[in-house]
């Protein structure tokens, strides 16, 4: 049985009663995933959302989403990234075909649009300016307009049948399509603009006598050749690729991130381009230097003059003007100061906030860790729960204890103190201004401003040691037969 779970009547009318509906239920056999396709993400967004967000830029009302595999799940991401109540979602429980979903779609409108924009979940390249395009031509002639492209392979698609006089006459599928049919080059991309009434009566009478037993959408474009009339808006391959398996996965999410880099190219500097990633959500600002196999996710920033080195990853992470990540740094939700110079080989976790001029060497970690402007923390260290002064120097191997077996507990270093190597401080713990802690100490409670902290058993020198052990073991050796 279809069900439909959730129409939202309370919405306001949009002022260019465009609605749309993406088709959005089948389960991606070809992906060979346990995961509904429509959640596989492409540069850190799932695939059903790329069609959600070309219809509200074209201001689209209601949006409706055709959801079945997984429906729970997929209304889950959509919610998660587009906020409750934007997309209608229908659910279409059995996938009888492209047909079937669309007048399950229908069903969810308010009657009152004048023009529906058909969108696949599966489809995430498609720009506003073709949509744009599509919709003015559905309009201005009162026709179906779809959008068709020439491939070189069309292998798989719809074929675009036209008459003698080149008008399109109907599309036929793959599996449907004669010999000569399949020799045609024109395909059908599966995105349409059409008069709300003709979908709703053309929908209502589909057949499933095909070689699928499907409800066929595509068997309105016949339907329309015969009554309002078919237009069309051509479009590159690329640009209507369709993600079906995982190969096409990752080159739409290449074509993606070629576009996002060759923007922020403009004004900063890629090694090379070919080899990073760069999510649509990051800023890069002018002169940046980005090495290579860096990947950028999420909110990450990146300000002026600043480098990042081979190798870096960084997620929602802020890096200030003119600093500098050297090679393999990892980043995550962090804020790193301007002129701060960290890595190669830091790793920071979510809450590090780095002030202006901070360095923060290799193999160093911190989580929820605050240096003031201009403190240093070299080499092979852990800084966790911890707030640090400005001008504090960190020596090498320093360990905050941070955790108990039971809670997180915070250690504070005040400004101008210096911590010697191989310091331990258990937390909770203070570290007051200016004061010294010696090499290999261990801090177990407040440290007052300016003293010399020191724990340390007495050093004792053995005479003559090395020379006994020596001679023990070559007794050894030479007693034995
Ligand atoms: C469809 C077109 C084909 C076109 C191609 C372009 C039909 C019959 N064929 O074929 O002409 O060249 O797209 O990419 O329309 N879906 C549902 N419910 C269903 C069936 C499909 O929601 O019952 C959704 C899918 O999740 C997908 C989209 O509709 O997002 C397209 O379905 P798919 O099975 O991939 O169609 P194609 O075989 O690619
Ligand atoms: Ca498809």
């Amino acid at each position: 049985m279809d069900r439909r779970i959730r129409v939202n009547r309370g919405q306001p009318k949009a002022k260019n009663d465009l609605a749309c509906l993406i088709l959005a239920a089948g389960k991606g056999t070809r992906m060979y995933s346990k995961r509904a396709k429509m959640l596989h993400p492409i540069l850190g967004v799932p695939l059903v959302s790329y069609p959600v967000e070309r219809a509200l830029e074209l201001c689209a009302s209601p949006i409706v989403a055709v959801l079945g595999f997984q429906r729970a799940e997929v209304e889950k991401a959509v919610i998660a990234r587009h906020g409750q109540g934007t997309v209608t979602v229908v659910e279409q429980a059995e996938q009888k075909g492209t047909g079937h979903a669309v007048g399950l779609g229908l069903a969810a409108l308010r009657r009152r649009e004048e023009t529906v924009l058909i969108l696949y979940g599966d489809v995430p390249l498609l720009s506003r300016e073709t949509l744009t395009a599509l919709v003015k031509r559905s309009r201005s002639g009162g026709t179906l307009a779809i959008l068709t492209a020439e491939l070189a392979d069309p292998h798989g698609y719809g074929r675009v049948i036209r008459d003698s006089r080149g008008r399109i006459a109907g599309v036929v599928e793959e599996k449907d399509a004669s010999e000569e049919q399949r020799g045609i080059s024109e395909v059908n991309a599966g995105i349409y603009a059409a008069p709300a009434a003709f979908l709703r009566q053309a929908t209502a009478r589909l057949s499933p006598r095909n070689a699928q037993g499907e409800l066929y959408l595509t068997d309105i474009v016949a339907k329309a050749a015969s009554s309002i009339g078919v237009s069309s808006v051509n479009v590159s391959a690329e640009e209507m690729a369709g993600v079906n398996d995982r190969q096409q996965l990752v080159s739409v999410e290449k074509i993606l991130c070629r576009r996002i880099v060759g923007d922020f190219g403009k004004h900063a500097t890629f090694r090379d381009p070919e080899a990073v990633v760069v999510e649509a959500s990051v800023t890069i600002d002018q002169d940046a230097e980005i090495g290579r196999n860096v990947v950028l996710r999420g909110r990450t920033r990146i300000g002026a003059g600043a480098r990042i080195d081979d190798g870096c990853i960084l997620t929602d992470t802020e890096v200030g003007a003119g600093a500098t990540l050297q090679p393999y740094t990892v980043a995550t939700q962090s804020c790193i100061g301007p002129g701060a110079k960290v890595g190669p080989f830091a790793h920071l976790r979510p809450g590090t906030e780095l002030g202006p001029e901070v360095h923060v060497g290799n193999f160093v970690e911190t989580k929820k860790a605050r240096l003031g402007r201009g403190s240093k923390a070299n080499h092979l260290t852990y800084l966790g729960d911890t707030i640090i002064g400005e001008g504090v120097n960190v020596g090498a191997g320093t360990i905050t204890c941070n955790y108990n077996g039971y809670e997180k507990r915070q250690t504070i270093i005040e400004d101008g103190a210096f911590i010697g190597s191989d310091t331990q401080l258990v937390a909770p713990v203070r570290v007051g201004k200016r004061a010294v802690v010696a090499a290999g100490t261990t801090i177990t409670e407040d440290i007052r401003d300016g003293v010399l902290a020191i724990t340390r058993a007495p050093l004792k020198q053995v005479d003559g040691y090395a020379d006994r052990v020596a001679k023990r073991y070559a007794n050894k050796a030479a007693s034995k037969p």
